[in-house]
């Protein structure tokens, strides 16, 4: 990537010529699903076209290098080994393995925590739910510091040697925080605790620099359309070492283990944590994106879209009848805000309206947060680093007229 024109050091012009979607759309619903770089869609395509050609499994044999390069370019965006990434469908299907592994390999039992933030998502904590009810497991949401994220010092006070596990999202899918997730790695370290810790990054990966290293997660899981605009039906899953030693995936498949004469052997490596089909198409899009955002620079991604979340958020705050209500000592690329005269489906639709694509946030993703903050839905905007100064003013013109 060229660095011309902009102080950040990306070439926005560049950047939306290799995004066709650009021209037909303002597309500020990176948090639901970007809009992908012509590479991107081209590789997916492209072995889409050779499947259709000589056939599904022969195609797979013929990209087999590229596809283990997928593995290094998820590895170097986090700062992790090929071996500790396995290659999914979607961050909930990565962050199911993660929780059904713990669960098979040491069933939870009554007595034992399970420690939550107050924004997870629900499909993180519908899991832990069930569990509470088959195996009388104790569901805790760990309390909000004054900014609204993770009170790290009050996780603290609640970790014991029955806090089994420990789920917490990086960015939240509303209400625009970074929660502290190092420093929750770090406490459960100083503190010896034994819980399988699990960073949900499905909203941070492509927005946010991330380290493995730094995070001392067990489980990384993340999703490969929103922030790193890759296809649709792709993800993945960081796993520790301790992980890949201690857990057996469950249930097991011809690809994750191997079926001897006298029983089976569990793979070697993340790959433990795959089922055997998989769309190499999207996977290799996968790749695509990550080389891509790498090539452009995480920091610099980040730094264009902070920028572009300030804006909005500024912008939208000077709006009669405006409410923004992110919140949080650093906040991420997500925007969020209802209208006192106006509810918050029917201004998406009217933003819609006006060729802007922001999305609508309700109870049922995050139900202890929208609660507890008395709120029924926002309307979320959501930029990347495509996106430009004046698709915002745009924004903002059409909540003014609304
Ligand atoms: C914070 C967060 N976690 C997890 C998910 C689930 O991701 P996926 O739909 O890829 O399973 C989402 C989706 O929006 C999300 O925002």
């Amino acid at each position: 990537m060229t660095a011309t024109g902009d102080a950040i050091g990306l070439d926005i012009e560049l950047l939306r010529h290799e995004t066709p979607g650009c021209l037909r759309v303002n597309h500020l619903n990176n948090a639901g699903c970007a809009l992908p770089p012509t590479k991107v869609t081209d590789t997916v395509v492209d072995h889409l076209h050779l499947e259709a050609m000589i056939g599904g499994y022969e195609a797979h044999a013929d990209v087999l290098h590229r596809l283990e390069r997928v593995y290094e370019s998820v590895a170097q965006l986090l700062g992790a080994r090929p071996d500790q990434i396995a290659l999914l469908e979607s961050a909930t299907a990565a962050w199911d393995r993660a929780f059904t592994a713990i669960h098979h390999t040491r069933p939870f039992t009554a007595g034992d925590r399970i420690l939550v933030s107050s924004s997870e998502y629900a499909s993180n904590v519908l899991p832990i739910m069930q569990i509470v009810k088959t195996c009388g497991v104790r569901l805790e949401f760990i309390p909000d510091d004054e900014h609204g994220c993770v009170d790290v010092a009050a996780f603290e006070k609640l970790l014991d040697t029955d806090v089994a596990a420990v789920a917490v999202n990086q960015c939240p899918s509303q209400n625009g925080l970074i929660n502290e997730v190092a420093a929750i790695g770090a406490a459960l370290r100083a503190n010896h605790s034994d819980a399988w810790y699990l960073v949900d990054a499905c909203q941070s990966v492509g927005q946010l620099p991330i380290s493995a290293g730094a995070i001392g997660a067990d489980f990384i899981s993340a999703t490969g359309r929103k922030f790193l605009r890759g296809p649709r039906g792709t993800g993945f899953l960081f796993t520790s070492d301790r992980a890949l030693i201690e857990l057996e995936p469950f249930p097991l498949d011809l690809h994750s283990a191997t079926w001897h004469e006298s029983g089976f052997e569990v793979a070697t490596g993340a790959r433990k944590f795959e089922f055997w089909e998989k769309s190499y198409a999207g996977l290799l899009g996968l790749g695509a994106a990550i080389d891509y955002a790498l090539a452009c620079g995480i920091e610099a991604i980040s730094a264009r879209i902070s920028l572009l979340a300030q804006q909005a958020r500024a912008g939208l705050s000077a709006v009669p009848g405006v409410t923004v209500h992110d919140r949080g000592l650093h906040l991420s690329g997500i925007v969020t805000f209802t209208h006192d005269r106006i509810d918050a489906r029917q201004l998406v639709a009217q933003i819609r309206q006006a060729g802007i694509n922001v999305s609508l946030s309700t109870p049922e993703y995050a139900r202890v947060d929208f609660e507890s903050h008395h709120i029924a839905a926002l309307v979320r905007v959501s930029p990347h680093a495509y996106n430009t100064p004046a698709e915002i003013d745009q924004l903002l013109k059409a909540v003014t007229h609304a």
